[in-house]
């Protein structure tokens, strides 16, 4: 392959232009430049800085495997930490990066999954008894409710009591304003992250933030002289974790932490889920198929044994494949000069690898625009052809609990209820913060389940 020293082609539209369509039209905006650039291309970001989009699997395997010393990824993240705290995974690189990964990274394990399993169910249940039958709600806030609910749970050990109700509500109200346009835009236009007082949405939000952190000291606190060794949730998990040199972390550590897994955990599963709902209602001969594989298990199975189900491993797969809840991993700084598909990138140059162009690749994914969850059961598909959660040495390390979660609140809600959209119309996705997600107001209903009679006699 021959090696060029110029970047790959792309728009020369003007950025505030670009932006406004990025923030407003993100399907759009990914889905042109494919269009009219292929899989690679580069557009100009702040200060002429170029921002290479990638999504060849070639390429992005070369991306996933380069040396951590050649790329970093903390640094890009940088504008989180008004939230997350210098010492966030998100943030960091290099040597630290690494070591808050091994310390965080046991708790996620898939065999840990386990222990949370009962408690999810019975949180999606506890949130179904709050609709009323036939009554339209908005969809995203229930799942946002459960998924909330099962951080505080089962990331922070809060079973009930005031501080899991202020944070509960804090939180919540925290993230949406975090996630209304104007502070999503403030996420790249500098100047609108101004503090002007209680009555600016970014002045609110920060006062907020001061309340969730006190909360958050104040349950560590309460942790570090409990000391009982015989809890599972995974801020004591962390508390009990060593590094190398045998230390462990410290409050401002652990607070960064629990503040980027909630950040990180509750909103973008709960978008996920709805999803999952919004694709279960369009497609009837999916639901059927769907409800035919959950009737073959005891409802009370072992969740476990529901999570291994294929059709509903299909399902959420295909759900996150379709519209990913993050259109792209984290942005990759460039340190060394790197040679990825044919260009070499000079330091300095950033690299987008596209997880959305990657899953809508008409070579990889016949007719991507369709939801067909039969593709993941005849074939398997590399961790650099579907990437719902990133990849090499940044790969998302909730992966297995967000799967986990999906599957058994996918399960516990279609079991019981059929859940429908009110306005049929097909929905695409819109931006929330750095994210995609389904429409704000999304309304849905639901209605008890008819299970079809497992016979039904023939009248001569
Ligand atoms: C459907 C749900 C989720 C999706 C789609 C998702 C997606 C992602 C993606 C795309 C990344 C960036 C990876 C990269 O740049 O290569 C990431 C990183 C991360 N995610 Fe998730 N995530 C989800 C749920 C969760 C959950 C439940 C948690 C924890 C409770 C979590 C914690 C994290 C953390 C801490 C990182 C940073 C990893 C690092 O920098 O080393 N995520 N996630």
């Amino acid at each position: 392959m021959e090696l060029t020293n110029s970047l790959p082609k792309g728009p020369n539209t003007p950025r505030s232009l670009r932006l406004m369509k990025f923030i407003f039209q993100p399907i759009k905006y990914l889905d042109d430049y494919a269009k009219a650039y292929g899989d690679t291309f580069t557009i100009q970001g702040s200060q002429g800085t170029p921002i290479v989009y990638f999504s060849q699997p070639q390429d992005l395997q070369t991306i996933f495997n380069a040396d951590s010393s050649q790329l970093d990824a903390g640094r890009g993240n940088s504008g989180l930490e008004f939230l997350m705290g210098d010492n966030s995974l998100l943030l960091l690189d290099g040597d630290r990066h690494q070591r808050q990964r091994q310390l965080l990274t046991p708790p996620f394990h898939g065999e840990r999954m386990r222990a949370y399993g009962q408690i999810i169910s019975e949180i999606a249940e506890q949130v179904m008894n709050q609709w009323t039958v036939g009554k339209p709600f908005n969809i995203r806030a229930s799942m946002q409710e459960i998924t909330l609910r099962v951080i505080l749970r089962v990331v922070f050990g809060l079973d009930e009591g005031s501080r899991l109700e202020q944070l509960r509500s804090l939180v919540g109200s925290t993230l949406d304003l975090m996630s209304s346009r104007f502070n999503s835009s403030a996420f790249f236009f500098e100047f609108l992250k101004r503090d002007l007082g209680d009555w600016s949405p970014w002045g609110r939000m920060l006062r907020q933030l001061k309340q969730i952190d006190e909360l958050i000291y104040a349950q560590i606190a309460e942790r570090r002289a409990e000391a009982n060794p015989n809890r599972q949730d995974i801020l004591s998990l962390m508390m009990s974790a060593r590094d190398e040199a045998g230390q462990p972390m410290t409050d401002i550590e652990l607070r960064d932490e629990l503040m980027t897994l909630l950040v990180a955990g509750h909103e973008t599963t709960a978008s996920a889920l709805t999803w999952t709902l919004y694709w279960v209602d369009q497609l009837p001969q999916m639901r059927d198929k769907l409800l035919a594989e959950l009737d073959s298990v005891d409802a009370d199975s072992d969740p476990s044994i529901i999570t291994k189900l294929p059709y509903l491993t299909a399902v959420c797969s295909e759900t996150l494949r379709i519209y990913p809840i993050a259109p792209n991993t984290f942005v990759r700084v460039v340190r060394s000069p790197i040679e990825i598909g044919g260009y070499k990138l000079p330091p300095g140059a950033l690299i987008l690898p596209s997880i959305y162009l990657a899953h809508h690749r008409e070579e990889t994914y016949p007719q991507p625009k369709q939801f067909k969850p039969e593709r993941f059961l005849e074939r398997q598909f590399s961790q650099y052809e579907y990437l719902p959660f990133g990849g090499g040495n940044r790969r998302c390390i909730g992966m297995a609990f967000a799967m986990y979660e999906m599957k058994l609140v996918l399960a516990t809600i279609v079991s019981r209820f059929q859940v429908s959209l009110v306005n049929k119309r097909p929905v695409i996705p819109v931006r929330r913060g750095l994210t995609l997600a389904a429409p704000e107001g999304m309304k849905m209903v639901a209605t008890p389940r008819l299970k079809k009679p497992a016979y039904t006699p023939v009248s001569v």
